[in-house]
């Protein structure tokens, strides 16, 4: 008998796969025997990620806000498509008081308008895929917790990630008659270089918090007791981009360590 979470014979494409979640998820797909075509804006580290996996894999520059990128690297790329995951994403902290509309333009083009260029440049070449006999294509959104809840100083961000998701039903339900599947998948805190680019966090006299209370503090909000880390959410994207999944479309899954159980 087949083994439906077996990625054998298709081709996936990961954004945002020189670092962090979307790494982690090339590397399981791989593993899992997918041929990998890897993107990042930034192209070196998209270039480890590939080495890192050898074989066919192939690793491309790729700002996905930018309509131009994404026909580039489909044209590059070409044949069928099995397997998208729209990863790439950006988290901005400031607080919304004080955060200009840039703030929250910026994300969106990143973190949405990236999953709408994406998926429907990709229509062609997942009907491809399913004519040609795969069971089903598969699309999966990385959205976050903060699609569903709110975290102080993330206002912009959290109304990026809730557009995910709004954006992924909506089109997992058009496309559903044709064996193209959208899910999202929602992750808690992980430890990633997201956000490596802002201020040391700081106390309400204004002090820095060290990193590792910093990390202590948010440890403490979570069930589990721990940030996640990436292998705690590839194997999920594996699983909604496999046959495994082929009845579930429009759905969402958190992966939170029980952050948002209560
Ligand atoms: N780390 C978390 O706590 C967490 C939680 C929930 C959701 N997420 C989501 O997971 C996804 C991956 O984030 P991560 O935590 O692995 O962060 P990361 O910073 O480690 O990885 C993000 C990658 O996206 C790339 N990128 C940034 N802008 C891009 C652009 N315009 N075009 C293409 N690539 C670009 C970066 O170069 C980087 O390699 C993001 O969508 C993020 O919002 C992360």
């Amino acid at each position: 008998m087949t083994n439906p979470f077996c990625l054998a014979g298709k081709r996936a494409l990961v954004t945002g796969a020189g670092s962090g979640i979307g790494r982690a998820t090339a590397l399981q797909m791989a593993e899992l025997g997918a041929e990998l075509i890897v993107t990042d804006i930034d192209a070196d580290t998209a270039a480890e990620t590939a080495a890192t996996i050898g074989g066919s894999a192939s690793a491309h520059a790729h700002d996905v806000s930018k309509a131009e990128d994404w026909a580039r690297v489909y044209h590059a790329t070409g044949g069928a498509l099995d397997i998208l995951v729209n990863n790439a994403g950006v988290m901005m902290s400031k607080p919304f008081r004080e955060a200009p509309i840039a703030n929250l333009h910026r994300q969106q083009a990143i973190n949405v308008d990236s999953l709408y260029l994406g998926m429907q440049g990709a229509l062609p070449l997942m009907r491809a895929a399913v004519a040609a006999g795969g069971e089903t294509a598969s699309i999966v959104n990385i959205s976050s917790v903060y699609g569903m809840v709110g975290g102080a100083q993330f206002a912009a961000y959290s109304a990026t990630k809730g557009a995910v998701r709004g954006l992924s039903r909506a089109v997992a339900f058009e496309l559903a008659k044709e064996g193209i599947r959208v899910n999202t998948v929602l992750p808690g805190p992980v430890g990633t270089n997201l956000g490596a680019d802002w201020d040391a966090p700081t106390d309400a006299d204004g002090n820095p918090i060290p990193p590792e209370a910093a990390l202590a503090a948010w440890s403490s909000l979570i069930p589990m007791g721990r940030l996640g880390e990436p292998r705690d959410i590839a194997p999920l994207v594996a699983f909604l981009a496999s046959d495994a999944a082929r009845f579930i479309t429009g759905a969402e899954f958190v992966a939170d360590g029980g952050y948002t159980a209560a």
